[in-house]
């Protein structure tokens, strides 16, 4: 059976850089089952700390988060697209990565965080404006909690940093990014091909 994977580009920018270089790796999991989410489409509001999640399991705000958090269980390979957005990751990413806290309530608090079938695998891709890799010091350890209450092993991760790009059309005008995200989408799909 083809793994499924599920793409999420969190960027409020449609088509800007973090989407590009996630087209880009997309291009190269042809046979694979894949659903590209658009963050900024959905209805997903900020945690508002409530702790309700940590009795429950549940979160007690009804939004688009449900049924996405079904879709992050399900995947066998999530990839996730952030830009960088003043040293850390965009707003709409963060609002979906603290609403799943719900996960690390269930996995942490109450220890009934549904046991994942088989392996799972991750990509993190991020964009950032300013020349250094630096850039992404905060960015990724952000994205490790969404892999981690995912069940995606840090071993299982990949990563996809491209900086330097900071209008909305330097990644497609830049043969060096293009030629990173496609090598970055080759090897990710041969390491999950020698699973
Ligand atoms: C609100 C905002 C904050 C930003 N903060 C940073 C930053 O802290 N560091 C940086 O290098 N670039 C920063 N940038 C630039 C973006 O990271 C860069 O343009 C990125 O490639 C945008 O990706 P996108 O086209 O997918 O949205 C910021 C851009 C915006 C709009």
């Amino acid at each position: 059976m083809p793994l499924s994977v599920l793409a999420i580009t969190t960027s409020p920018r449609r088509h800007g850089n973090s989407e590009s270089a996630l087209d880009t790796v997309l291009e190269r999991f042809s046979g694979m089952s894949v659903e590209k989410v658009v963050l900024n489409d959905l209805n997903i509001s900020p945690c508002k700390g409530c702790g309700k999640c940590e009795k429950t399991g549940e979160c007690i705000q009804k939004d688009d988060y449900q049924a996405l958090a079904a879709k992050i269980r399900a995947c066998d390979v999530l990839i996730f697209a952030s830009p960088v957005y003043s040293m850390s990751v965009c707003a709409q990413a963060k609002a979906l990565i603290d609403r799943c806290q719900v996960f690390w309530s269930q996995k942490y608090v109450l220890k009934n965080l549904p046991k994942v079938v088989g392996k799972k695998y991750g990509m993190f891709i991020s964009t950032a404006g300013q020349d250094r890799m630096e850039v992404f010091e905060h960015t990724v350890p952000v994205a490790r909690f969404l892999f981690d209450v995912s069940e995606i092993s840090a071993g299982r991760t990949h990563l996809l940093l491209l900086n330097g790009l900071d209008a909305k059309n330097d990644f497609k005008n830049s043969p060096d990014a293009i030629l990173k995200a496609k090598d970055a989408g080759d090897n990710f799909r041969k390491f999950l091909e020698s699973q």
